[in-house]
């Protein structure tokens, strides 16, 4: 049988610092109860360290799940569109730090379809021969591309990291289709102008070019149509109905987007993981990490069909249709954490409240 690209390994990284929605209820004209309605969103991760700390210690993670040494990578992937680095790659930097001197490695950046895009490299590298094991890593800083006062952005987003491990298999379980796409003619929907976000992420670019801009209405309806569209002709691709679907792990971008476009698909609540609420969106790394929250709930067994799908800036969007393997276990545990922090989420915003403060000069002062 040929070969596929199947999950065996997975991990996740968030920090531990929380912005709640009463924390922004300070910042802009927003309330709690608003972004529940609106974005199924309590409280997002505003990190303390470097995003590709996260994304060393969840592909740690991910790698004792599979119960791989570093050593045994052919292959790694960063999905990410706020890289540490614009060069080396985050990939590089952690080929590095994991000793994984097999790997080549590869950012990649298709903003929040990331993770499919990269699988979908995964799936055509395994499958040709190219690769027998491959680390992909989803990873996020974004909130240094938040102005946390403008309210139209500021309550979606957050920080983490999340890994997984694919394998060849002949087993019969494994990815068994693929659909991307792209519209580069929306791109202006989501714009971020600056790049690279290690320490001082404020490096001489003004605020009104370093924060997001984000025509969140406009997103809206094109991520519900993207989304069903793209899940429809993976589906197809497989020679599956969405009846035949366990689970489907979607893009957590908003839980109102992630509902009516799995109820086009006809998938009702039950059969759709959503993780969004302590954790908002996470971009690139939310497919992975609501991997390893699915894996670690029990929600995953063998042989389950998971559909996996995106959208996102650019605008990309992508479905990836897998059966799920053997694996609901993991190998083994990696012990090791975040070095910690006694940093208050004010401590932690205060450069970039300053940094955008100038945006809203004729604005009352923060409460
Ligand atoms: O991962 C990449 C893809 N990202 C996404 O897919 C996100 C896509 N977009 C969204 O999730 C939603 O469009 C938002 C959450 C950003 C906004 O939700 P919405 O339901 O589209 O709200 P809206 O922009 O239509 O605004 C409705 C009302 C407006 O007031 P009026 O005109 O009805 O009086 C807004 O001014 O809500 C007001 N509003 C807010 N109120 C409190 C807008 N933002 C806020 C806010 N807090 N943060």
């Amino acid at each position: 049988m040929a070969k596929r690209a199947v999950v065996t390994g997975w991990g996740k990284c968030v920090p531990p610092t929380t912005l709640t929605n009463a924390d922004l209820e300070r910042l802009c004209d927003t309330n709690d109860q608003w972004i529940i309605e609106r974005t199924g969103i309590q409280s997002r991760r505003i990190s303390h360290v470097e995003g590709t700390d996260l994304a060393e210690l969840a592909a740690r993670r991910a790698l004792a799940c599979a119960g791989l040494q570093a050593t045994d990578l052919d292959l790694i992937i960063v999905a990410t569109c706020t890289p540490e680095l614009l060069c080396p790659s985050v990939a590089t930097m952690l080929q590095d730090r994991l000793g994984a001197t097999e790997a080549a490695a590869f950012d990649l950046n298709a903003a929040c379809s990331g993770f499919i895009y990269s699988t979908a490299n995964v799936t055509g590298m395994i499958e040709s021969g190219f690769a027998e094991r491959v680390l992909v890593v989803g990873v996020e800083k974004l909130h240094v591309a938040m102005d946390y006062r403008d309210r139209a952005t500021s309550i979606l987003f957050g920080d983490g990291a999340g890994a997984v491990v694919y394998e060849a298999t002949d087993s019969g379980a494994g990815v068994l289709s693929v659909d991307l796409g792209a519209d580069g003619s929306k791109g202006g929907t989501m714009v971020v102008r600056a790049m690279g976000t290690r320490g001082d992420p404020y490096w001489g670019k003004p605020p009104e070019e370093t924060r997001l801009h984000f025509e969140g209405q406009a997103v809206f309806k094109i991520a519900v149509q993207g989304i069903a569209a793209s899940a429809t002709r993976a589906l197809e691709r497989a020679g599956l109905d969405a009846d035949e679907v366990d689970l489907v792990i979607p893009h957590q971008a908003n839980a109102r987007i992630i509902d009516s476009a799995t109820r086009k698909l006809g998938i009702e609540p039950g059969r759709v993981f959503v993780n969004i609420e302590n954790l908002g969106n996470t971009a690139a790394a939310s497919i992975p990490i609501a991997i390893a929250d699915a894996a670690d709930a029990g929600r995953l067994e063998p042989g389950d069909m998971v559909v996996l799908t995106a959208f996102g800036g650019g605008i990309t969007w992508g479905s990836v249709v897998m059966r799920w393997g053997d694996r609901v276990q993991p190998v083994g545990v990696h012990e090791g954490e975040l070095e910690p922090t006694d940093a208050t989420i004010w401590d932690l915003l205060e450069s970039n409240l300053e940094f955008y403060a100038p945006l809203h000069a004729d604005e009352p002062p923060v409460n």
